[in-house]
């Protein structure tokens, strides 16, 4: 709900927008157009550039969703999909979507699109799996994936939550699909060792925020860990994009922070 919110709050907040999405409020509900009380406890520019990460990263994967599209894929599949509007905004009927995502989370969401009125629409299979007890490779096969043809995995603000070897075990298999595979995911830097940095310490509070909550970061990556990872695994190409980056992309500047803190976002490509 907090990332649905960011999106939603995007929509009537920040100008330029970067990410236009026409069903974030009416998922999250009327309080979609107020100011996220989950952020309360951030600084204003930490909220506006949380938001906008948030929102960016749905642009970037928007973007590789009609890139890959226009290139013939025709199968995404949207891990831990949370309120991830992206298959109900789909108009193509012949690109399969899936829906993966932690089984109590998806009968939320579930119920959430019925009291919306968002109808679930025919081109669209839920695949209710937790990354930490089960494979991807049986609930998506039992979802109807199909591991002959191309497919475009979205892992937006999920690697983080998961257990390092959840995280590898995810990345291999997407790596080992049969025909040309890509991801765009995030994950979060360490936080800086450097006790004075105040960007750190607002990490550091958001770390033991989330913890406090139970819902726990357990992954961080530097830069050249997710890559050699990522290589090991049978991808071909890596682009990092860290958050200050990737906003300078859409034509907004925050605060300046340490180039690599903080979120950042990975497309990954099998050829
Ligand atoms: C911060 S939300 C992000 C949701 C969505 N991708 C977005 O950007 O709005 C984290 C998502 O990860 C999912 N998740 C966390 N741990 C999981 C697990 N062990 N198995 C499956 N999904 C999990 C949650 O259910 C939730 O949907």
């Amino acid at each position: 709900m907090a990332v649905a919110r960011a999106r939603a709050y995007h929509q009537v907040a920040d100008e330029p927008r970067v990410f236009t999405d026409s069903l974030a409020l009416r998922i999250v509900g009327e309080s979609g157009s107020r100011a996220n009380e989950f952020d309360e406890d951030l600084d204003q520019d930490l909220a506006r550039r949380r938001r906008l990460f948030i929102s960016a990263r749905s642009r970037f994967a928007d973007d590789t969703v009609a890139a890959a599209v226009a290139r013939g894929t025709a199968q995404v599949v949207i891990l831990g999909a949370g309120l991830d509007t992206t298959a109900y905004r789909n108009t193509r009927a012949d690109v399969r979507f899936f829906e993966v995502d932690h089984p109590d989370t998806q009968e939320w969401k579930r119920r959430r699109l019925s009291d919306t009125g968002i109808a679930i629409p025919s081109s669209l299979t839920f695949a209710p799996i937790d990354f930490e007890q089960s494979t991807l490779a049986a609930g998506l096969a039992e979802a109807g994936l199909d591991r002959t043809r191309s497919a475009l995995f979205l892992w937006l603000g999920v690697t983080m939550y998961l257990t390092e070897p959840s995280v590898d075990d995810a990345l291999r298999y997407i790596a080992g699909h049969g025909e040309p595979s890509e991801v765009v995911f995030d994950y979060l830097y360490p936080v800086s060792s450097t006790r004075h940095d105040p960007a750190a310490q607002q990490q550091q509070a958001r770390v033991d925020g989330v913890a406090a909550v139970g819902e726990p970061w357990l992954s961080f990556f530097t830069v050249d860990e997710i890559r050699s990872k990522l290589l090991s695994f049978g991808f071909d190409q890596v682009q990092d994009h860290s958050a200050t980056q990737l906003l300078a992309t859409y034509g907004i500047r925050t605060n300046t922070r340490p180039m690599d803190s903080g979120p950042h976002l990975i497309h990954a490509s099998t050829l």
